[in-house]
């Protein structure tokens, strides 16, 4: 099939990728020159594992290109993807929506052929309706058949997640556009056809919302289970294990941290809080697990200053990870982003190490920040080493920690990933903070 995404972001970019390595020729859009070019030369404008190699073998092989112009493209599709940014709007939360709306204006007007419009950003319930009325009245609407095919990618295994999706949501309200997206998603769903799910429009937007905020809400939760724990004596981790058997409930989401962050969960439970609310069906869960990672980054910086009896002037911290998670250059919402600028307030000095977001976090913060190249620069003479991130290089065999001993100035671990066993950290000298769990003491 012959098929243009428009957007160049996380979602549009491997969708067109993986569309084109399933063997179909497709022409990625966007409007931002800089990225098309660097595209057409090779240059992916995000890190996302093996999605390089896949961009290079594609364009190789004659199935993939990359291009600024909207209106040459679109009348040679036999689908058009939507995957432009909907980022955070006002205040409210309310989504962005102004790039959407502006590529369905101008598809409504150069579409000449009979052609399927399927939206891949994600958008607010009912969405789809609005672009459809301004299909029908700035367009021939017989020729515009619309569908919502949200995407469910993770950032740092997009490409995994689109060659192994979980389920494939497509909703439409024409029989037709079905078979036709059903027969472009074959390849995924291989022998499984329950993978394909058919609705109509107004629910496939829903699901994808619905299921980031319920995401969001077991995040929310153990972070709070976390928290009672502490005052318990009780051991979160052995909490989430016990509760993760029961398949019904399952372990993923149940990991203790500094907060949810990325460009999906924070802006997806704000938008579906805002939708509810204007349809008066409050979402009191939602709002509840919102809140809950709010006061997260409150907790993450008292358990910090806590632990210097809440005078952090002039002391130095060695911050490992910037990014919101591992495995991504992304530092939006990242906790790591709020932490810093709070930390240099209360009159802290920082060095930081991220294996992926350094460049990007340079162009954000400011203040007394030394930008390391390795874990080891980052340890030189802090008061503690604080782990934001839960990056593989992190992993206690991938660490010298006896090393680190030897540059620290004060042998102190504060642990917001509970990537390692106490007893691995305090018998090494170390005092071992972690979330959930006892603080562990030196035991040298
Ligand atoms: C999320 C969803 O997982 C994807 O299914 C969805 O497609 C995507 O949003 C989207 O809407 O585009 P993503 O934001 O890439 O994917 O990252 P996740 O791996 O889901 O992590 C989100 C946040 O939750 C991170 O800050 C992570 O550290 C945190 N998290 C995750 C926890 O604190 N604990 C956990 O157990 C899991």
């Amino acid at each position: 099939m012959n098929i243009v995404v428009i957007g160049t972001g996380y979602v549009g970019l491997v969708s067109g990728v993986g569309f084109s390595e399933l063997g179909n020729n497709v022409v990625c859009i966007d409007k931002d020159e800089k990225i098309i070019d660097n595209l057409n030369t090779g240059i992916i404008p995000i890190f996302e594992p093996s999605l390089e190699d896949l961009v290079h073998k594609n364009m190789k092989e004659g199935r993939l290109r990359f291009s600024k112009d909207l209106i040459s493209e679109i009348n040679n599709a036999d689908i058009i993807f939507i995957a432009v940014g909907t980022p955070r709007g006002k205040e409210d939360g309310e989504a962005d929506l102004s790039s959407v709306f502006s590529v369905a204006e101008e598809l409504s007007k150069n579409i000449e052929k009979e052609t399927i419009v399927a939206m891949k950003s994600t958008v607010p319930v009912g969405t789809m309706k609005i672009i459809e009325k301004i299909f029908k009245t700035k367009s021939n609407n017989k020729i515009i058949k619309t569908a919502s095919v949200p995407e469910f990618l993770r950032e740092g295994l997009a490409v995994n997640d689109f060659m192994q999706p979980s389920r494939v949501i497509v909703g439409s309200n024409y029989p037709e556009v079905h078979s036709t997206l059903y027969e472009l998603h074959r390849p995924l769903i291989k022998s499984n056809k329950n993978l394909y799910f058919q609705t109509d429009t107004q629910t496939a937007e829903l699901i994808k919302y619905a299921s980031n905020a319920f995401l969001a809400v077991k995040i929310s939760f153990i972070n709070e289970i976390s928290n009672l724990c502490e005052k318990i004596g009780a051991n979160v981790e052995e909490v989430a294990d016990g509760m993760g058997l029961d398949k019904r409930i399952g372990r993923w989401g149940l990991s203790t941290g500094p907060g949810y962050g990325g460009s999906c969960f924070p802006k997806d439970t704000l938008a579906l809080i805002h939708t509810a609310s204007q349809n008066e069906s409050p979402l009191r869960i939602v709002e509840a697990a919102v809140s809950v990672n709010d006061s997260r980054k409150a907790f993450v910086f008292s358990k910090i200053s806590e632990e210097f009896n809440n005078d952090l002037r002039n002391k130095n911290f060695g911050i490992l990870g910037l990014t919101f998670k591992a495995g991504t250059d992304d530092l939006r919402d990242s906790p790591s982003m709020d932490l810093i600028p709070k930390l240099i307030e209360y009159g802290s000095n920082i060095r930081a190490y991220d294996p992926q977001g350094i460049d990007e976090a340079r162009k954000k913060l400011e203040g007394p920040i030394v930008w390391c190249k390795d874990i080891y620069e980052a340890s030189e003479n802090v008061d503690a080493i604080i782990f934001m991130t839960e990056w593989s290089e992190f992993d206690s065999k991938n660490i010298d920690f006896n090393r680190i001993a030897t540059l620290v100035k004060k042998k102190i671990i504060i642990d917001f990933r509970n990537m390692y066993k106490p007893y691995d950290i305090t018998s090494l000298g170390f005092d071992y903070i972690s979330l959930g769990r006892k603080v562990s003491r030196s035991i040298d």
